[in-house]
């Protein structure tokens, strides 16, 4: 029978026993991770979420009937052991806090058995993601899972004290809302008092925030779930956590500045990582032309280049052809790449074509000078020379262009660079790149639509000088809006509000919103505008993504305690699943299956 805590009081971690410990009288808790039984002496691994002990057992310490307990004991075993801290007499173990010492059991008590777990609880697990997440309070066991939950716990805290010198204040806001206009689709929760009636779980505090602004708050900022229906990637989660925030009175480099300021501290606090301010800062449009993507990873360069004037008479009809439609042709030097086999660059062409290309163009440039390339047949030699001097290439080089809209062009080359840089080796996850992406458009077309649409949210302020545009060229006009990129991941961002009616009027208009459509979705704010609002702006990090960068894990479900697929089921507790009629029928709702 399992014994109990009675009269005992852990006094220490496991790691927390340190060798001023020597001599002392400890009590430690935790579960068994290995037992070594050498005939008269056992060895136990005691593991909690500091780190491992180890504990020996000798009849002469612990009397034959601890000693018959001690034998006992297996992996996961959860126990609790008094014992003296003694200098370890075997080897020191380097890869142990604690590999100094080990503890002397006087006493050990079994809290609870366990069965032989599914899979074993150790670090860099080679057990396939599915089987831990079944499981996952058991690989929440795991030192890696340990320390990265550890972390968001202490980034939380820093955020929270940060921002609390700084003036904030903690405002909770709804989960049962109406729908927030963040463009993702809605998770919707049927009313019961209502029927036929529902509420939508908010996808940011986006429209709270402003009234809390509105209201006088001036400085807020909320640690917040939000919720968003949207296929899953490894740095997508249908309920991710924001660090939301909030501010009156102020304009886009006042909410830059208290944010590097809250970065610098963060990342210096919890992986002391200096962050040097100011922090780079790069338009869209630059990024777009420079990197061919508005979240650019700067941990390497490989920028893109346009060539469209130097190919514009060029005899290569797919590089002529793109022109006259009015695309462009791009290209990026992968340097020293010239060797590269033609079944690489075959898999390059066809990652390109994933992204929408209908082919790609390649030049290698052989050391002695001359071509290896699927188009250099059909330019002359002088048109050669000069698209070659263009992408500034030297022998060595390889040199890959495409031709067409200037969407496709910058995806296609925007996402080649990064397979280029993964294959090559050259994106370091403890080099850490830093990026301002500012003066984003205020709207794109949606074909699909036939109008255009807020590139972030309905609320973000044009900039000031191109308010003109709203009426004669929408599609170019520019926002005060920003992202903060850490290499090549967005890992927040905001804007400077719209506060003043008939900005906000003008801004629905030409998103094809009726006065009375406006109302009905976003009344309340628009009221709330006429009874006196402060210019005000914000941003919000995806913390899942933070942390994950900073604990250079590649998906975001290594940070999440209880995370969900790809399908966006939790394998452990199977959600989501079916309810029983009876709640059904008190909420009104029937349901069709259509598959
Ligand atoms: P935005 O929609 O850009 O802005 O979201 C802010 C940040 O949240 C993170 N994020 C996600 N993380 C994980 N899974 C998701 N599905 C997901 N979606 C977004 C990203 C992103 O940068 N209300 C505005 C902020 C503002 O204007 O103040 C907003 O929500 O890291
Ligand atoms: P083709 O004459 O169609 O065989 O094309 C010659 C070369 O141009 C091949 O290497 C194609 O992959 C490449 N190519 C075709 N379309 C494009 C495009 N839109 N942009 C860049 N290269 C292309």
């Amino acid at each position: 029978m399992a014994e109990t805590m009675k009269g005992l009081h852990r006094s220490h971690r496991c790691t927390e026993v340190t060798n001023a410990n020597i001599g002392e009288v400890v009590t430690v808790m935790g579960w068994v991770q290995k037992s070594r039984n050498k005939g008269g002496i056992i060895f136990v691994d005691l593991r909690d979420r500091s780190g491992l002990l180890q504990i020996i057992f000798e009849e002469g310490d612990i009397g034959a009937e601890g000693f018959a307990k001690a034998e006992k004991l297996r992996s996961e075993f959860v126990v609790a052991v008094v014992g003296k801290v003694e200098s370890r007499s075997g080897a020191a173990n380097e890869n142990l806090a604690t590999g100094n010492i080990e503890l002397r059991a006087t006493e050990l008590r079994i809290l609870s058995e366990a069965e032989t777990p599914p899979f074993p609880i150790e670090e860099d697990s080679k057990t396939k993601e599915d089987l831990r997440l079944k499981y996952r309070y058991l690989d929440l066991r795991r030192p890696d899972l340990q320390k990265n939950l550890i972390m968001r716990s202490k980034v939380a805290t820093f955020t929270r004290s940060f921002l609390a010198d700084e003036g904030f204040l903690e405002i909770e806001t709804p989960m049962l809302t109406k729908s927030t206009p963040e463009g993702a689709r809605d998770y919707l929760v049927p009313s019961r008092v209502h029927p036929g009636n529902f509420y939508a779980l908010p996808q940011s505090p986006q429209i709270f925030k402003q009234l809390l602004m509105c209201s006088g708050y001036d400085r807020y900022f909320q640690i917040v779930k939000c919720f968003r229906d949207e296929d899953l990637r490894a740095d997508r989660q249908p309920e991710f956590t924001q660090i939301d925030m909030e501010l009156s009175f102020v304009d886009v480099d006042d909410v830059i500045g208290v944010n590097e300021r809250l970065l610098q501290k963060i990342f210096k606090e919890s992986i002391g990582l200096d962050v040097q301010l100011p922090i780079q800062r790069m338009t869209y449009a630059e990024a777009m032309d420079r990197y061919g993507s508005d979240k650019p990873d700067t941990r390497f360069g490989m920028e893109l280049k346009n060539v469209s004037e130097v190919v514009n008479n060029c005899g290569f009809s797919v590089f002529t052809g793109a022109l006259e439609k009015g695309g462009s042709v791009r290209g990026i030097n992968a340097e020293g790449q010239a060797e590269m086999p033609r079944k690489k660059i075959d898999a390059l062409v066809e990652y390109a074509k994933g992204f929408g290309a209908k082919g790609l163009a390649y030049l290698a440039i052989n050391a002695d000078g001359t071509y290896k390339s699927s188009f250099s047949k059909f330019m002359t030699d002088e048109e050669l020379t000069a698209l070659v001097a263009a992408m500034s290439g030297k022998a060595g080089d390889l040199l890959l262009f495409a031709a067409d809209e200037d969407d496709i062009v910058f995806d296609v080359l925007g996402n080649l660079r990064l397979e280029i840089a993964r294959n090559l080796d050259l994106l370091k996850k403890d080099e850490y790149k830093f990026l301002w992406v500012t003066e984003f458009p205020l709207l794109e077309y949606s074909k699909e639509e036939g109008r255009y649409t807020a590139k972030h949210h309905p609320f973000t302020m044009p900039m000031e000088e191109d308010l003109e545009l709203l009426n004669t060229d929408p599609g170019k006009v520019r926002a005060k809006a920003y992202d903060i990129v850490l290499n090549g991941t967005e890992i927040g961002g905001g804007s400077v509000r719209i506060f003043q009616n008939h900005v906000q009027e003008k801004m629905f208009e030409v998103l094809g919103f009726s006065k009375e459509d406006a109302y009905d979705r976003f009344g309340f704010l628009l009221n709330a505008f006429k009874y006196g609002v402060p210019p005000h702006a914000g941003l919000a990090y995806g913390l899942d993504r933070l942390i994950m960068l900073m604990a250079k894990e590649d998906s975001i479900r290594d940070v999440i305690a209880f995370p969900k697929v790809k399908d966006a089921s939790c394998l452990m507790t199977e959600a989501p699943n079916v309810v029983e009629q009876k709640q059904l029928d008190e909420l009104g709702i029937g349901v069709v299956v259509t598959e």
